[in-house]
Order: structure tokens, then sequence, then C-alpha cells
């Protein structure tokens, strides 16, 4: 296959920064609503991004997960703590995050800081969750080596046995991330690859410059 035939054209409108909002989130929350409107189908998650995460050994990863909410200072998503990404940001409390909306041209980048959200925040979030997520969550532990997808199926229907309808305790070692960016990217795809690039960075207050694409 040839991937250098492969070109997509961005038709989009430009953005004009003028119009924007003094705060990122407000502005990221605008763009969220508008591709979780505009989303093509069910089998699209606008909410989704790419987590990327380092430990203090300088180690690289990333990986997908979903935002659940944005609140005034950031962004939060849900994981296990004593995953890999639990255990670098544990080392290493930093993050980045990319999201992609194809079909509006769009990407939005943000670099910050994390820290846990509270037990209360995660307990509720947790028990809103479909009860086999729930399950799930409780028995997985998240990026630990498993012999089987036995064992992990045992370990579920052990626990459904165990709980016997009763309510699912929060995990200790489960619940959210709080994401409070110092910068953050818009992204607009233009014709000719002419792209509009908006950067908002946080020292004392947020400032707002254009870069090159
Ligand atoms: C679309 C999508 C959404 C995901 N959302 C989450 C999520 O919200 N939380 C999570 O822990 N893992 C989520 N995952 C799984 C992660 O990408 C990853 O496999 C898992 O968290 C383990 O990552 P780690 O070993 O780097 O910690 C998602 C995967 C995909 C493809």
């Amino acid at each position: 296959m040839d991937f250098q035939a492969i070109r997509k054209e961005y038709e989009n409108k430009g953005i004009d920064e003028s119009e924007f909002p003094c705060h990122p989130l407000s502005l990221f929350r605008d763009w969220l609503e508008l591709a979780v409107n505009k989303c093509p189908g069910r089998w699209f998650e606008p909410n989704a991004m790419a987590l990327a995460t380092a430990g203090s050994d300088g180690d690289v990863s990333n990986r997908m997960v979903l935002l659940k909410d944005i609140q005034d200072h950031g962004i939060s998503f849900f994981t296990n703590y004593d995953s890999a990404k639990g255990r670098q940001l544990r080392s290493n409390p930093r993050a980045a995050v990319v999201f992609h909306w194809p079909y509006l041209g769009r990407q939005v980048r943000m670099v910050g800081t994390v820290e846990k959200t509270s037990r209360e925040v995660s307990d509720e979030y947790f028990h809103t969750r479909p009860r086999g997520s729930q399950l799930s969550a409780a028995v997985s532990e998240q990026s630990r080596e498993v012999a089987s997808r036995k064992e992990l199926d045992f370990a579920k229907a052990q626990l459904v046995e165990k709980l016997n309808g009763q309510t699912i305790p929060l995990p200790e070692n489960w619940g959210g991330y709080l994401l409070s960016p110092g910068q953050v990217e818009f992204w607009q795809g233009r014709l000719d690859r002419l792209h509009d690039r908006i950067v908002y960075r946080l020292d004392d207050q947020w400032t707002r410059v254009r870069l090159s694409p």
C-alpha cells in the first residue's frame, strides 16, 4: 500500500483568536461540545484523548483514556492508580493529552500537572458506571501480567458470586486524576496545510499567541 498517496485536504473555516475567551478551558468546552454534537456515529468517542506520561527515569508512554469532566482548572479521567500510567504519575505528576476530531479537522493539546481527585469524586463516578464495568475495575490489576483470559473471567465470576448483588466498593487503587493545564493549544486544519494554531500559556494569568503551522 502506498501510504504517501494518502492525502486529505483540510477545507475548514479558520479560527479568529480575537473572538476567543480569556480562559482556554471555556473554549475547550465549546470545542468539545461541538465535537460531541457533530460526532459522526457512536463508534467514535469525542471525549477520547491520548494521555502521555513519563517516569522519573525519562521513560515515556501514552495511551487512550476518556475525559469524564471539565472543571474550572482542569479536566479529569479515571483509571487504576497502580497501572503503568499511575506509577509514572506517582513519580512524575505531569502529563500531556491530545484530542483529535478528524471530522472537524481539529486537534487540542494540553500539558500540565496531575493530581488525584478526591475519594468522594471517585466514589461518586465509580458508582455511575455499569455494574459490569465496576466489577471489571475491581478485579483488574491494570497493566500487570496475567496467565490467561480465563484467569480474568474466573476472578470476575468469583467476585459476582461473593458480592451477590451488593454494592461494589470503590477499589482502593482506582479513581480519578485532574490534569490542570499550564498550556493549551487549539489547532484548526486549513487549506494547503497552512493551519491555524493558537496557544494559551499560564503565567500569572493566561496569555495567548499564534504559532506558525
Ligand atoms: C478509546 C479508549 C478509551 C480508554 N479509556 C480508558 C480510561 O478512561 N481509563 C483507563 O484506565 N483506560 C482506558 N483505556 C485503556 C488504556 O488505553 C490503557 O490500555 C490502560 O489504561 C492501561 O494503560 P497503562 O498500562 O499505560 O497504564 C482506553 C482505551 C481506549 C482505546
